[in-house]
């Protein structure tokens, strides 16, 4: 074997939130309107339902909406009520680069959006607008979202069909607040942010069934965050502020339009992925750096590849490839590797626009290789992280370097999930794995492998999309049970010891 996992059974690290595989969708192209609703223009429109079902099946723990950028000039009321009186808006971010200004229709609205996180089994997460809105409009989308009493609000939300509050649990308190959501610098951001804290945050006295969790948007850079952190410091009378969890968001991409694009490119593209890790420990440490008596958890709240040169006039639509969903598998191990101090991620987005799972055409929608990476994810959910070690080949990269051979791994009462990818894509890598404390006998094993048969760069659509699912992997099992399996370039494997 050329590399060698070591699963630390006994070395718990904390339970994987099933957050940790949530979701991001937005106003902009075709994510929303031709993605999670029908084309707008079409009548009022409705759910599309191929989407909705390929949702479904997935099981997706949480959805943030409606923005992104978008949500930094969102009115929500604009969304409520008759779809013939709802007003017609441009979308002022996506707008940028495009020759026809977008519109929104405002036919998905909060009560389109809250039903559909029903229908497909999903904490809704709604990010309010402190850019160009204010608290008290903050505060009455609570309250119209989940007050119960006889309020003009819970009224409204009555009329307009949902007699019972929705219970929405996760409230951004902000996008980007340091770019499109208001060029702040962190001082400011935080003294909004307390301004909003106080009016949302006083809503949960009123709701006693229903917890709110607040959450603000941080950014990639360290000192931002800490100034951040030191500026929301604590209330007059010395208690916490209400801060659940604060977010960065961190993309990364390659250039897709070049006619040479060639493995040095993936590796950097793969490398650019893994800083995550180094994102994830920076953010936690502006938390651990001011002294708090809360837990405050860590979400990386929009995340994945973003070719920018691919995505420049269209809505931020690229090609699906085997590559990007590689990028989501060792993220999603890292973020495994950080389950003590993580408490969600939301890819971006859900469908059509950028690292999306589920893409449409016409009348047809289809799983993208990345949905098929957080299928065989998907058992790590609500399992305890155990500690793995990695002894792998790596590849140098002009400042950096690539590890070949990720791996996370998980353990429920029982068994244990072990992840493995094979982040080459030149050479196929013979990998063993070996579980600390246990000898898993035949039988004992399950294992399945993803992209095996295609190519890092192969494109995803309508006619080929129905041959990226798993298929099962061979793993042969030593003496002392140690399992070995050959993993082709650019897989990924998921193998399940019972
Ligand atoms: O996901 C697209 C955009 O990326 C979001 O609107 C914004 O928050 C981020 O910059």
């Amino acid at each position: 074997a050329d590399a060698r996992v070591t699963v630390h059974t006994e070395a718990g690290i904390d339970e994987i939130a099933p957050e940790m595989h949530g979701h991001f969708s937005e106003h902009l192209g075709r994510c929303v309107y031709d993605g999670l609703w029908t084309a707008d223009g079409a009548g009022d429109g409705e759910f599309r339902e191929d989407v909705v079902s390929l949702l479904a099946d997935l099981e997706i723990p949480v959805l943030r909406w409606p923005g992104g950028c978008f949500a930094d000039d969102y009115h929500w009321e604009d969304g409520v009520g008759p779809q013939e009186d709802r007003p017609r808006r441009r979308n002022l971010f996506w707008a940028q680069g495009r020759d026809e200004i977008p519109e929104e229709s405002n036919r998905f609205g909060t009560d389109e959006f809250l039903q559909l996180c029903e229908r497909i089994g999903t904490e809704p997460y709604l990010a309010a607008n402190i850019g160009s809105g204010d608290p008290q409009e903050a505060a009455d989308w609570v309250e119209y979202c989940n007050y119960d009493g006889n309020t003009e609000l819970a009224d409204r939300r009555r009329e307009n069909g949902h007699e019972e509050p929705y219970g929405v649990r996760y409230w951004g308190l902000g996008n980007e607040n340091w770019g499109c959501g208001g060029q702040m610098t962190p001082e400011q951001y935080a003294r909004e942010y307390r301004r909003y804290a106080t009016y949302v945050g006083s809503m949960d006295n009123l709701m006693l069934d229903h917890d709110l969790e607040l959450i603000a948007c941080g950014f990639e850079g360290h000192e931002w965050n800490r100034r951040f952190m030191e500026e929301i410091g604590h209330t007059a009378w010395g208690v916490d502020f209400p801060l659940d969890h604060l977010t960065l968001h961190h993309y990364y991409g390659r250039e897709m339009t070049v006619a040479d694009a060639d493995e040095d490119q993936y590796d950097r593209f793969l490398a650019e992925a893994l800083e995550m890790d180094e994102h994830i420990e920076r953010i936690a440490a502006a938390i651990n750096a001011v002294a708090t008596t809360r837990d405050i958890g860590v979400i990386i709240d929009e995340w994945g590849a973003w070719h920018l040169d691919a995505v420049a006039s269209n809505g931020l639509e690229q090609p699906g490839t085997v590559l990007d969903a590689l990028s989501a598998a060792a993220v999603l191990d890292v973020f495994n590797h950080h389950s003590d101090v993580m408490t969600m991620s939301n890819i971006a987005q859900t469908v059509n626009v950028l690292q999306c799972l589920v893409e449409t055409d016409g009348d047809d929608a289809w799983a993208r290789p990345t949905y098929h990476v957080f299928d065989l994810y998907a058992p790590h959910k609500g399992n305890e992280a155990v500690r793995t070690s990695v002894d792998t080949p790596a590849r140098e990269l002009e400042d950096d370097e690539l590890p070949l051979v990720g791996a996370s791994a998980s353990i429920d009462g029982d068994g244990t999930y072990v992840t493995v990818t094979n982040l080459d894509c030149r050479e196929g890598h013979t990998v063993e794995v070996r579980l600390e404390g246990a000898a898993p006998a035949d039988g004992d094993v399950d294992a399945n492998v993803l992209f095996a048969e295609h190519d890092p760069d192969v494109e995803v659509d309508a006619d080929n999309a129905d041959e990226f699912g798993a298929e099962e992997l061979d793993v042969s099992i030593d003496d002392d049970g140690t399992l070995t399996a050959d993993l082709a370039p650019s897989t990924v494997a998921g193998i399940s010891v019972r």
